[in-house]
């Protein structure tokens, strides 16, 4: 690391933690979060010491967490955590082991179960609980389900609100606390969390991390298993199971590219190390930011280099969403919009402008098709969301803070110029740096520093608080996606030599309509149905519509593979939009599958073949 980016990070480590003299005003007490029943404008955690011990035979975690507290508000005398399913074994006071009087209320929808504490004389509550086997943010892999078949896996997956699953934490975007974590694994098998990880295995299965950066709950992560690391650059690098370790860590080696054009745009990366974790196939997201360890599918190792828009995105994270993450997820769009603004810029630097155009070009499509499915009225199309303690927050359109959120930011880059919107981002990280912000804070910034200084005859409040095709909404156009959809319209045969990337472009725009006739002649071309499974997921709707009830065993044996939920659900989708026939395979697919899916998956995938 450049020694200016040491003294950056340092600084900003500092200035996050109380006591220090801080050069910028503190931090507002976090607003009012419809998802955590905690109260941290009350007590606000500020440090979790975490210790557990990791037993694969019974599917549980057992140990103690230590939560050191601040009182925000001096007449406060308990602290209020999230909790779900976890089981309480006891609560005492850190310093002098007293036991603490604690209520865990009634399950609460959504919630989970609040666990109020009363703080004794060290401000400094530890409580020793284990989890539940079917714990939601955990996935236990079974050797079967890894590549090696020797070891079983285990991973965490927090956000948004499953951390309270794994650890009694105040589990809200809005709290930001430092830890440092003892986690006992079977002699072996490696752990990594989101913090500052070993290279190298322990010999005794114990393993100590630091996080001295604070962050918020729904970074809390962990992994265990048997992994190899592989550095990249030297502040890069890679673990994943040792047979695939080479090929992540050859997919991935324009990371300290896509790090520099980055730090370029937006300032230093201040969470010393960035490394990636390959996981296995039943991961249910293409990726999770977790901090100074990025989550990954082993989908996204094409073999060319096609797919790594999605490592820019997660890296992009390090700026929007864990520097400056959003207050609630109601303003999800300020974590994953600008985050997809971001990972285009980078990759625009990374691989040239002709590339951005297509990205911004596929990005309109997709939003104009989510929009086009939902009234303008709908709240869930709206950037300001407005979820309630009854909703679960993550059951919206997802495109829209993705592809909304990312347009609204290439609106302002095109209406103000790059210079002027990259100066307002920088600005905004620098100066939000560590903290949460909302949807009300982005906009009087913008309308002050942006809209406030010249005209260009349209306004914010469309975007972020109304639903419908938003004014001024860049028309893109590349034109490699016109000829690509071109043929698609034909089912015309392509070329050859496209990568994954061309490929699911011409898939995705193929119409409804083909006939199984064509299909079959590309199939026979281009050996489709043996393609990877970013072109599976495209590829086999389409098989299924045609009712090419041959591409059975391949669907089946897609479906208990790869367990990541973009990928499975158009595939189940297109089977229970079909006959008897294939609701039925749907259905005994997945009662096949389930198992192998993580947790979210398994209610997802679970409703859609009821
Ligand atoms: N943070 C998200 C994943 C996520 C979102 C988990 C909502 C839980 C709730 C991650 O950064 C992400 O956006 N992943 C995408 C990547 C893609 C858009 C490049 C994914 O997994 O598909
Ligand atoms: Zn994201």
């Amino acid at each position: 690391m450049k020694p200016t980016a040491v003294a950056l990070a340092l600084v900003a480590v500092l200035g996050a933690c109380k006591g220090s003299e801080a050069p910028r005003a503190p931090a507002p007490a976090p607003k009012p979060d419809p998802h955590s029943q905690s109260e941290p404008a009350r007590i606000v955690v500020t440090h979790l010491a975490l210790e557990l011990t990791v037993d694969f035979a019974a599917r549980t975690l057992a140990g103690t967490a230590r939560l050191d507290l601040e009182k925000r508000d001096p007449s406060a005398t308990a602290v209020v955590l999230d909790t779900e399913d976890l089981l309480i074994d006891s609560v005492v006071d850190c310093a002098t082991k007293a036991k603490l009087g604690h209520v865990l209320a009634p399950e609460r929808p959504v919630l989970g179960r609040a666990l109020t504490i009363e703080i004794g004389a060290s401000g400094c509550v530890e409580i020793a609980y284990r989890t539940a086997p079917a714990a939601r943010a955990l996935l236990w892999v079974e050797p079967s389900g890894t590549l090696g078949k020797q070891h079983p896996m285990l991973f965490t997956q927090s956000q948004a609100i499953l951390a309270r699953t794994w650890i009694p934490l105040q589990d809200s975007p809005g709290v930001r606390f430092t830890y440092d974590a003892t986690i006992h694994v079977p002699k072996g098998q490696w752990a990594l969390m989101s913090a500052e990880n070993p290279q190298q295995l322990s010999p005794d299965g114990t393993y100590r991390f630091r996080m001295p950066q604070p962050i918020p709950s729904y970074l809390m992560a962990l992994a265990v298993g048997d992994f190899a690391f592989r550095p990249i650059g030297t502040r890069t690098g890679v673990y994943a199971e040792p047979a695939l370790v080479d090929a992540a860590a050859k997919e991935f080696v324009e990371v300290d590219q896509m790090m520099a054009a980055a730090e370029e745009l937006y300032g230093p990366y201040r969470w010393g190390r960035y490394d990636m974790l390959v996981l296995p196939p039943s991961f249910p997201f293409g990726g999770m930011e977790n901090p100074k360890l990025t989550f990954l599918t082993p989908t996204v190792i094409a073999g060319d280099r096609s797919l790594v828009d999605l490592i820019a995105h997660e890296l992009a994270h390090s700026w929007s969403g864990n520097l400056v993450t959003n207050s609630t997820w109601n303003d999800f769009w300020l974590n994953e919009g600008f985050t997809t603004y971001v990972e285009r810029r980078i990759m625009e630097k990374v691989r040239g402008p002709a590339y951005g155009e297509i990205q911004w070009t596929l990005a309109e499509k997709s939003l104009r098709e989510v929009l086009a499915r939902y009234k303008d009225t709908d709240p869930n199309t709206f950037l300001a969301l407005r979820r309630s303690a009854t909703d679960e927050p993550d059951d919206v359109p997802g495109s829209v803070a993705y592809e909304k959120g990312s347009l609204l930011l290439r609106a302002l880059e095109l209406a103000f110029g790059r210079d002027r919107l990259d100066a307002f981002l920088r600005r905004r990280f620098d100066r939000l740096a560590f903290r949460s912000s909302d949807t009300e804070t982005f906009e009087a910034d913008a309308n002050a520093e942006l809209f406030g200084k010249r005209a260009v005859g349209w306004t914010l409040a469309p975007w972020l608080h109304a639903g419908g095709i938003p004014p001024g909404l860049p028309p893109q156009r590349s034109a490699e996606v016109a000829q690509i959809e071109a043929l698609a319209a034909r089912v015309a045969l392509p070329p050859r030599g496209w990568n994954t990337a061309e490929w699911t472009i011409y898939l995705d725009a193929i119409p409804k309509t083909a006939t199984r006739d064509q299909l079959l002649a590309l199939d026979q071309l281009f050996g489709l149905t043996h393609g990877n499974a970013e072109i599976l997921m495209y590829w086999l709707p389409h098989l299924i519509r045609a009712d090419i009830q041959a591409a059975a065993p391949v669907i089946e044996s897609f479906l208990t593979t790869v367990g990541r939920y973009r990928m499975v659900r158009p595939v189940y989708a297109a089977m229970m939009a079909g006959d008897e026939a294939w609701k039925t395979l749907a259905r005994s697919i997945y009662g096949k599958a389930k198992d192998l899916y993580h947790p979210i998956v398994r209610e997802g995938i679970g409703k859609l073949v009821k």
